[in-house]
């Protein structure tokens, strides 16, 4: 069934809210909190090992019922129905968006086209177990007979990111192979990854949805040519077993001259940016054994439960989303700050701002019309504590606001309770500052038991107060496990598929990236015939700087 097309500004609920944020648009959560001690406990939601406090929101009660309004207004409960049944909700490319299919439960049924789909996904996932258990165990060698140590992941986008912002998070969980990604078509990253490598013992994993990706294939040749270099006393067959693929086209994994038995397929119903859950994950199931390739699949199954089957106002991936239009939609914030407090999720960021900004991104309602509206917020991040020193400033005293979503986890890893214990009272005091801020008279009395002079205290004050109400949610779990991380992905995905269908966008296609794709096609054709054809003045002039001083 194809998804309605209502314009959320025309809705009731959307006109109430606009009356409401009148209200709210000046209210402090200072005084909120001070004057309702039980806050905490209407906005929090406890689910498995996820505590999420969203408490420190510029909100009421009132706020989260209008949201929730607005949410039912245009069919969202019917729109996750359809995404989770296979309806054609991709629809500029008439196809499904069933990623959840992934990490399905075997005995469940999921159909495309009328056919049952998770028979084959868990042939795939077979697939993938029988070749890491042979990788990993040393069964399966390299063209010398010797056991694997390295691999390197070569793919771009969702056949990159997913993967190596995974097997970075999954660190503590590793076995003894190296990871490596190669992504970018700059020849000098390819370059510094393979002069480490010994090719008698590493494994390249191709991975390219449509297989026709420059980036990807120029990596992919680079490498073949290095690897059947002279020196190393390689021959054309050897390929078969160091090179594997996946990717949905099988014809031209085939022309490369990888070995059919070598191909993982997917299928066009998964989007690259959703795609870690599919074979896409190889690397990762590789990194960490299958077991808990698996476990990070059910972590996700078990928040599609919820998001499936919650109600709204307890409906984390809902929640999350609608207070995120609350700030984009009223109060014009134009981002959002993710800051979780472990280095494991140093490319959690990244990797969402593709699954947010390349799905939500679209300026063109469903309806085909240009939406007269805010869309896609602009996500960023880094770990803390090392984003307190960085861009901490901007968000406490700068004139933006950011909304941020603050990940921490109860226990640390290695046990080191010491680090953890100052990493998480950072995490605690952030929230805590952002909403509190720090008032004329709080900093007045700290310069009086200073013993500030007079003038000195006047001139430093302004600089000195923190006018607080900055909103953030609280993400707290239990511990990182690839069980945890699959749920908090798969919140994040659930959060950008909501904000789609309230933005009346289509979130599942990608047309913004085609563009300059086919310019830089045609460039470097004149870059190859030394040629520059008819550009802008700026490109031209460009162009020749650069022909001429190559
Ligand atoms: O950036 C556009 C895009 O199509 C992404 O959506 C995708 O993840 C990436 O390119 C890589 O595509 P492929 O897996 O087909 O090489």
């Amino acid at each position: 069934m194809a998804l309605n097309t209502i314009n959320p500004t025309e809705t009731r609920a959307w006109k109430k809210l606009e009356l409401h944020y009148k209200e709210m648009q000046k209210a402090s959560m200072h005084e909120m909190f001070l004057s309702d001690t039980a806050r905490t406990e209407k906005f929090n939601l406890k689910w498995n090992d996820f505590l999420i406090d969203y408490s420190k929101n510029i909100i009421t009660q009132e706020t989260i019922a209008l949201l929730l309004e607005l949410a039912n207004e245009v069919g969202l409960k019917s729109a996750i129905k359809d995404y989770f049944d296979g309806g054609i909700i991709n629809q500029t490319e008439n196809r499904a968006v069933l990623h959840t299919a992934l990490r399905a439960k075997e005995s469940a049924v999921v159909k495309v086209d009328g056919k049952n789909v998770v028979p084959e996904i868990y042939d795939v996932k077979n697939k993938i177990k029988v070749f890491t258990n042979e990788v990993t165990s040393g069964k399966r060698t390299g063209f010398t007979g010797k056991s694997f140590t390295d691999i390197v992941n070569i793919g771009i986008g969702g056949s990159d990111l997913g993967p190596a912002m995974a097997v970075e998070a999954l660190q503590f969980y590793r076995n003894h192979l190296n990871v490596h990604f190669v992504s970018n078509v700059d020849g000098d990253h390819v370059n510094e990854i393979i002069k480490k490598l010994n090719p008698e013992t590493t494994l390249f994993v191709v991975v390219s949805k449509t297989f026709t990706t420059q980036e990807t294939l120029t990596n992919s040749e680079t490498i073949k040519k290095w690897f059947l270099s002279r020196d190393f006393g390689t021959a054309q067959e050897d390929v078969a077993k160091h090179f594997v693929a996946v990717s949905t086209n099988i014809e031209k994994v085939t022309e490369f001259g990888i070995n059919p038995d070598n191909i993982f397929p997917m299928w066009d119903w998964v989007g690259g940016r959703f795609s870690l859950w599919s074979a896409v994950g190889l690397s990762i199931s590789l990194a960490v054994g299958f077991e808990n390739f698996d476990e990070l699949l059910s972590g996700a199954n078990e928040m599609d439960e919820h998001f499936k089957t919650t109600d709204f106002d307890q409906n984390a991936p809902v929640i999350l989303a609608l207070l995120s239009i609350w700030y984009n939609n009223f109060f014009g914030a134009e981002s959002e700050a993710l800051i979780p407090y472990t280095q494991y999720l140093q490319k959690l960021a990244p990797y969402l701002q593709q699954g947010t900004m390349e799905s939500n991104g679209k300026s063109v309602g469903r309806d085909g019309n240009p939406v007269n509206y805010q869309t896609g917020t602009i996500i960023w991040g880094e770990p803390g504590t090392n984003s307190q020193h960085a861009f901490f400033q901007l968000i406490h005293q700068g004139t933006k606001l950011i909304p941020t979503d603050f990940i921490g986890f109860v226990n640390p890893l290695y046990g080191d309770e010491n680090h953890h214990d100052k990493l998480m009272s950072n995490f605690f005091a952030q929230t805590e500052a952002l909403m509190q801020g720090k008032s004329k008279e709080q900093v007045q009395t700290e310069f009086e038991k200073q013993g500030l002079p007079a003038d000195k205290s006047k001139f430093l004050l302004p600089f000195k107060v923190f006018t607080g109400n900055k909103p953030t949610n609280t993400i707290l779990i239990q511990k990182l496990s690839p069980k945890t991380l699959g749920s908090l992905i798969a919140l994040y995905e659930h959060k950008i598929f909501v904000q789609g269908i309230v933005w009346n966008i289509f979130s599942f296609d990608q047309w913004g990236v085609e563009l300059g794709k086919q310019l830089a096609n045609s460039i470097l054709e004149e870059i190859n015939t030394k040629k520059v054809k008819d550009h802008d003045s700026s490109t031209a002039f460009l162009l020749n700087h650069f022909l001429r001083n190559k």
